[in-house]
């Protein structure tokens, strides 16, 4: 064992751990950072990025398809998939060598390997075992795991990883076929961003979803303008279908669902729907990453794989040891895992003591999401639903994309955004968006969530014309009817009493 003790060890480098790790070190902590596969995690290698870097390729086709002559552009178009795959990999490629070089700025030992902590206590340091390219064991003060999660496995699906796949499977470097037909199972965000992208490179795509609705935690509206492109897309989406079984046929799948409103105990003699596909997609969810990591020897606690923490302050039931990120179960995403990273960091320096930290406490009140379809999607904070629910009443202002100047000029008029204020305060309880850059106005409203701004504070903001942020600022005024682009029904009292 190496006699250095370092401050934080973090296992996993995600975008919780990765992050967690540089941000210890900018607090000046010695820090070892332990990945068993490759640095950035499932956002940089299986998520995030190469879907969206695909996104981009798909974006410019539909662009070309749909606007293209109109625009003054009239070219005959040839889709190579391949093509796109390999700029996909090239994104990732320098995108997880900058996180490595970033890790040897800051002077954190990377260690490529799986970590398993061993023993130890918060008073004299705990050691991990570290099993990899070599085999070594380190010692350090705290520790944060930061290990994620994988694509759902569910039996009856028998994913064989060759036809019928998971996100990682269809996002290895070397796929780069597009399926003549493909079977989504699960229409989340994971089912509804790859069904966009294939059917855009000419895949027959059909989505089968166990609930009403695809990517039900969004608001309904946002919900049917997607399918209304969806249609466009020739995507067929069949919901309430209870998956019961899939199978590789050798050259292809065949699923076989029945209604998901048959109870469990009839099934077997429900009426049954067959489908069949070159490829199947199980997208139907993520399960977390959290065996082998020594937590039962220790005694960490957890909860359906789940590393229960205490929710404020991310530590686990072992002082001295905390976890972020998908791990715990939260809110999977790899921007509130960077968020709890932080948060993680200043709690485990500052209760070593000597670093320049305060405890911190998690906020989970503004959490914003976006979904990389074709229009894209983005929301924040309350749907019209869970305002209802809270009992909160509000004003909604709604503002289309077709009646802004810089979205006509780009042809970007699909979509529309939603902003709900508090009918008493005026106060901004959530957002919702779908349309061009719909993820970046979001973040304008996220700024003001948390800051507890007013719809009149953000009208009071001088937005630059013509940007496609001036949809926030027309949103916004909608929920008082003065849009200046849309006839409404004034109220310039309103929220102004608090
Ligand atoms: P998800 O929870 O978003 O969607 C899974 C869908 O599968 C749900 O609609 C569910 O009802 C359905 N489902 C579950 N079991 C099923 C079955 N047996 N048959 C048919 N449908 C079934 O999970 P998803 O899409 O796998 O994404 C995983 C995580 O990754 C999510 O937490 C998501 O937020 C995150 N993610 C975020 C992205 C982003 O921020 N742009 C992109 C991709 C993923």
């Amino acid at each position: 064992m190496s006699e250095e003790i370092y401050d934080i060890a973090v296992i996993g480098a995600g975008p919780g751990g990765y992050h967690a790790a540089i941000r210890a070190a900018q607090f000046g902590a010695k820090v070892a950072l332990i990945e068993k596969e490759k640095l950035g995690g499932t956002c940089l290698n299986w998520g995030c990025i190469p879907t969206k870097a695909l996104y981009a390729s798909s974006e410019l086709i539909q662009k070309i398809k749909t606007h293209g002559e109109e625009f003054g552009v009239k070219c005959s178009m040839e889709l190579d998939f391949a093509k796109a795959v390999e700029r996909k990999n090239k994104v990732v490629n320098e995108l997880v060598e900058g996180i490595g070089g970033l890790q040897k700025v800051w002077k954190n030992d990377v260690y490529m390997g799986h970590g398993k902590i061993v023993g130890g206590n918060k008073d004299d340091g705990f050691e991990i075992a570290i099993e990899g390219e070599e085999n070594t064991t380190i010692k350090s003060k705290r520790i944060i795991i930061a290990t994620g999660s994988s694509p759902a496995l569910i039996p009856a699906f028998n994913i064989d990883h060759e036809r019928i796949l998971t996100s990682d499977d269809i996002l290895d470097p070397n796929f780069k076929e597009v399926p003549k037909r493909l079977l989504v199972i699960g229409a989340g965000v994971i089912g509804c961003e790859f069904a966009n992208i294939f059917a855009t490179f000419g895949s027959k795509v059909t989505m089968l979803e166990y609930l009403p609705s695809p990517i039900a935690t969004e608001e309904p509206m946002v919900v049917r303008e997607l399918q209304k492109k969806f249609d466009e897309l020739e995507i067929e989406l069949h919901v309430s279908q209870n998956v019961l079984s899939v199978e590789n046929t050798g050259n292809g799948i065949k699923a076989t669902t029945c209604s998901a409103d048959v109870p469990r105990d009839e099934v077997d003699n429900a009426e049954k729907n067959t489908f069949e596909a070159d490829y199947c997609l199980v997208s139907i969810g993520r399960a977390k990453e959290s065996g082998d990591l020594g937590l039962e020897e220790l005694g960490i606690e957890t909860e359906r794989g789940a590393i229960k923490v205490n929710s404020d302050k991310l530590e686990t039931s072992v002082e001295g040891i905390y976890a972020i990120g998908d791990v715990t179960g939260g809110v999977m995403l790899a921007h509130v895992a960077s968020y709890e990273g932080d948060i993680a960091v200043e709690n485990a320096l500052t209760s070593i003591g000597g670093f320049p930290t305060k405890e911190r406490t998690t906020n989970y009140s503004v959490v914003p999401a976006t979904i990389f379809t074709s229009p894209n999607i983005g929301s924040v904070g309350l749907r019209r639903k869970d305002a209802k629910e809270k009992g909160i009443k509000v004003s909604m202002g709604r503002f289309t994309f077709e009646s802004l100047g810089k979205a006509k000029c780009m042809g970007e008029t699909e979509g529309f955004i939603l902003v709900l204020a508090n009918k008493e305060t005026g106060e901004i309880v959530g957002a919702s968006c779908i349309g061009a850059e719909a993820p970046e106005l979001i973040a304008e409203i996220a700024l003001a969530m948390q800051h507890g701004l007013n719809v009149h504070d953000i009208g009071a903001t001088i937005h630059s014309h013509p940007t496609i942020s001036e949809m926030v600022l027309e949103g916004v005024e909608d929920t008082y009817g003065m849009a200046i682009h849309k006839r409404g029904r004034p109220d310039p009292h309103f929220g102004k009493s608090h």
